[in-house]
C-alpha cells in the first residue's frame, strides 16, 4: 500500500522548449470544426463539460500531497521578459501570505479545484507550489510544429535511478500559433473567428500559460499515470485537465471559450496573477462533476 511517505518525489521537472514531437497529447482548442453560429450560441447553456458519462476515477497511485517544486529547463534562445511571465504565472499558484490577498479572480484560486483531489489516506494535493533551480540548453532547438502542445510523464527509476514527474510544453508561438496559442491565435480551418489580445503582449509565451496549468495539474493529480483519470485505457488517460480543454469561463464547453474578462486595453484573460494576468483553462472538479475555475460568474 502506498502511504504518503512512501512518496518517492515531491518535484517536478517543467521542460520548455520550442516544439516536441509526441502524437499523444492534447491541444487547448476543441478537437472537431465548428459552426459560427455554434460559437456564438453555445454560451447560453451551463455546458463547462458537464456530462453523464465522464466517470472519473481514482486508480488508488499516490498524488503530489507534499510541498511541490517545479524546476524549469530552458531548451533554446528565450528573452528574459519571456521567462518573468512564465517564472510569475508558477509563483502565483500558491496562497500568499496573509497581508497579501490575490486580486481576484486568481490563480491561486484556480489552484484550489485541483487541491480538491485526494490520495488514498485522504490527504489533499499541496497548496503550495515552489520554483526550484533552473537549467538552460540554449543550443537544443525543434522548430516545427507538432500535433502537440504539452504531456507529462515520469522518469523510470531502471534508467535514471529515481522516478521523477515531468513535463514538456513547447512554445510554438512561432510554428504553430493557431494550434497551441488559441485564443490568442486561432486555428484556419475556423472560419470567421477572431484572436483575441494576449495579455502579457507576447502570443506564444500567453498560450503557453494555459498548457503548462494544464501539465502542472495533472501532475499533480496524476503523476504516476496510476491516480486520477477517466477513461479505460492508462496508456491515453484522460485527465483532470483534459476535460476542459478549451473551457476558460462560464458557459465554456464544444467551441466555445466561455466568458472571459477584458482589459481595459483590450487584452483577454480569466485570473489574475500577483503582478499580471493569465488566461487559464479551468479543472474538473470532482465534487460538482463539471469544469471549475476562479473566474466563474456563478460561484
Ligand atoms: C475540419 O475541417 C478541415 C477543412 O474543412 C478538414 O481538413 C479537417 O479534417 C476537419 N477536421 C475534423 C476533425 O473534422
Ligand atoms: C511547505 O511550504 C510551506 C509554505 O511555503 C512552508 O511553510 C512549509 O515549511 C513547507 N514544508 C516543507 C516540509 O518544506
Ligand atoms: C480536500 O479534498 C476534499 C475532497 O475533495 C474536499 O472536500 C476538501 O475541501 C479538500 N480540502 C482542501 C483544503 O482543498
Amino acid at each position: 500500500m502506498l502511504g504518503r511517505h512512501f512518496h518517492p518525489f515531491f518535484t517536478l521537472t517543467l521542460l520548455t522548449i520550442f516544439s516536441i514531437s509526441f502524437t499523444t497529447a492534447w491541444r487547448p482548442w476543441p478537437n472537431h470544426n465548428s459552426t459560427k453560429s455554434e460559437l456564438q450560441f453555445g454560451g447560453s447553456k451551463k455546458y463547462e463539460g458537464s456530462s453523464d458519462f465522464v466517470k472519473l476515477r481514482y486508480h488508488m497511485g499516490p498524488v503530489l500531497t507534499a510541498n511541490i517544486t517545479v524546476h524549469i529547463i530552458w531548451y533554446g534562445k528565450w528573452e528574459k521578459s519571456q521567462k518573468k511571465i512564465i517564472r510569475e504565472f508558477i509563483s502565483s499558484i500558491s496562497e500568499p501570505g496573509p497581508n497579501r490577498n490575490p486580486t481576484r479572480p486568481s490563480v491561486s484560486k484556480w489552484w484550489r479545484t485541483v487541491q480538491l483531489y485526494t490520495d488514498q489516506t485522504g490527504a489533499n494535493i499541496s497548496r503550495t507550489v515552489h520554483l526550484g533551480p533552473e537549467k538552460n540548453d540554449r543550443l537544443y532547438s525543434h522548430d516545427y510544429c507538432q500535433n502537440v502542445c504539452g504531456f507529462h510523464y515520469f522518469t523510470f527509476p531502471s534508467i535514471v535511478g529515481y522516478t521523477l514527474p515531468y513535463a514538456w510544453v513547447g512554445n510554438s508561438g512561432k510554428f504553430c500559433p493557431g494550434m497551441c496559442a488559441y485564443p490568442f491565435a486561432v486555428p484556419e480551418y475556423i472560419p470567421g473567428l477572431k484572436a483575441v489580445k494576449s495579455p502579457n503582449d507576447d502570443v506564444g509565451v500567453d498560450g503557453m500559460i494555459s498548457v503548462i496549468g494544464h501539465e502542472i495539474a495533472e501532475m499533480a493529480t496524476n503523476p504516476l499515470v496510476n491516480a486520477w483519470y477517466a477513461g479505460s485505457d492508462p496508456v491515453f488517460p484522460v485527465e483532470v485537465a483534459d476535460l476542459c480543454e478549451g473551457i476558460y469561463g462560464t458557459g465554456g464547453g464544444g467551441s466555445y471559450t466561455g466568458q472571459m474578462i477584458n482589459d481595459k486595453d483590450g487584452a483577454t484573460y480569466n485570473m489574475h496573477g500577483l503582478r499580471r494576468k493569465f488566461l487559464v483553462q479551468w479543472i474538473w472538479n470532482p465534487l460538482l462533476n463539471y469544469c471549475t475555475g476562479p473566474n466563474a460568474l456563478d460561484l
